[in-house]
C-alpha cells in the first residue's frame, strides 16, 4: 500500500521565549495529508507557540519544520501562505477591513487573482462557513462567534491545502462550538484539507480527531488514536486534562457501581449503544410502546 505523505512534520523542535521561558521542548510532531488532528492539553502547555513554530512565525532553535516534505525555512511566504491557512483564536487579530466582503477578498485579490476568480471564492468561502448573508455587514457589527467564521472564511478563500485552528471553538456557545466541529469536519472529510487544531476540550475530539497530541509543558506526552490517548488516566492527569464527561459517568458506573460496560465509550453514541445492550429486550420494547 502506498503511504500518505506528511503534511507537517516538526522533529526535535525546541523553543525559548527571549525572556527566558522554555515553551517547547523536544516536541515530534507530524501529521499526514487528509488527518485531523487536536493538540490537546491544558494552558500554557505550548499550544499556541507550537502552532507559530509550524507556520513560522516563530523559528525554533533547535530542531526542524517540513511543510508538505519541504523545508519551513526555504519555502516563500507568498507559497506557504497558499499551502498553510493559520486561525487565530481571537478573530480581532485577523480581520482588519471594514466589510466582510472586503476582509474575505483580501487574501485572493493579493494573490492578483481575475475580479471573477476573486468573486468566486468570496463567495464559496463565505458559503462553506455559513456566512453569505453577512457579506455586506461591517466587520465592528458582528458577533463573536460570526467574527470568527468570517475570519475562517478569509482563510479559506486562499485554499489552503493545511488548516492550522487556534482553539477555533473558544468563546461560542455549545451551538456554536458543535457547528465549528462539524464545519471542520466536513472540510477535512468532503474537501480533503488537513485539519490541526489546538483545544483544551475533551468532549468533542472523540467524534472528531483522528488522532491527538497531549502536550504538558511543551512536552509531548502522549499521541495516538482518542481510545489510546483517553485510556490512560495518569498521564491525562500530569497533563491537567480530564476524560469526556460521557467516559467519566461510564467509568464510574462500571468502577463503583459494577455495571459490565465493555471498554469505556468516549462518545454519547457508543455509550448508548453499550447500555442498551444491558438491557433486556423486553423492557426496551414496552418504553416503546408507551411512548
Ligand atoms: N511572547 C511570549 N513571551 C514570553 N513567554 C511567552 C510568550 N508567549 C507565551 N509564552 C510562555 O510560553 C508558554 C507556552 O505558552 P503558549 O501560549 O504557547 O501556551 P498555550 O498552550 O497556547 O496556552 P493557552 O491555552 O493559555 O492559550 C507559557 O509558559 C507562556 O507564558
Ligand atoms: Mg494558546
Amino acid at each position: 500500500m502506498k503511504e500518505v505523505p506528511m503534511a507537517v512534520e516538526a522533529s526535535g523542535v525546541c523553543f525559548t521565549y527571549q525572556e527566558g521561558t522554555q515553551a517547547l521542548t523536544e516536541v515530534d510532531f507530524r501529521v499526514r495529508v487528509g488527518e485531523f488532528v487536536a493538540m490537546l492539553a491544558s494552558n500554557g502547555s505550548g499550544k499556541t507557540t507550537l502552532i507559530k513554530v509550524l507556520v513560522g512565525l516563530l523559528k525554533p532553535q533547535k530542531g526542524q519544520v517540513r511543510i508538505a516534505g519541504h523545508e519551513l525555512c526555504g519555502t516563500p511566504p507568498r507559497e506557504l501562505y497558499q499551502r498553510i491557512g493559520l486561525v487565530f483564536q481571537n478573530p480581532n487579530d485577523q480581520l482588519f477591513a471594514a466589510t466582510v466582503e472586503e476582509d474575505v477578498a483580501f487574501g485572493p485579490r493579493n494573490l492578483d487573482l481575475p475580479d471573477p476568480e476573486v468573486e468566486r471564492r468570496v463567495s464559496e468561502a463565505l458559503e462553506s462557513v455559513a456566512a453569505s448573508d453577512l457579506r455586506h455587514r461591517a466587520i465592528h457589527h458582528l458577533s463573536f462567534g460570526e467574527q470568527k467564521r468570517v475570519a475562517m472564511a478569509g482563510v479559506l478563500a486562499m485554499k489552503p491545502a493545511i488548516l492550522i485552528l487556534d482553539e477555533p471553538t473558544s468563546g461560542l456557545d455549545p451551538a456554536g462550538e458543535e457547528t465549528m466541529m462539524r464545519l471542520l469536519n466536513r472540510l477535512n472529510r468532503q474537501q480533503g484539507i488537513t485539519v490541526i487544531l489546538a483545544t483544551h476540550l475533551v468532549d468533542m475530539l472523540p467524534l472528531f480527531a483522528d488522532r491527538i497530541y497531549v502536550l504538558n509543558r511543551g512536552r509531548v506526552l502522549s499521541h495516538g488514536p482518542a481510545e489510546k490517548v483517553f485510556g490512560d488516566y495518569d498521564m491525562l492527569d500530569r497533563a491537567g486534562l480530564r476524560l469526556p464527561y460521557i467516559s467519566t459517568l461510564l467509568h464510574e458506573m462500571k468502577r463503583y457501581d459494577g455495571v459490565p460496560i465493555n471498554g469505556l465509550p468516549l462518545t454519547v453514541g457508543e455509550a448508548r449503544k453499550r447500555l442498551m445492550e444491558l438491557i433486556p429486550e423486553e423492557l426496551i420494547v414496552k418504553r416503546i410502546e408507551r411512548i
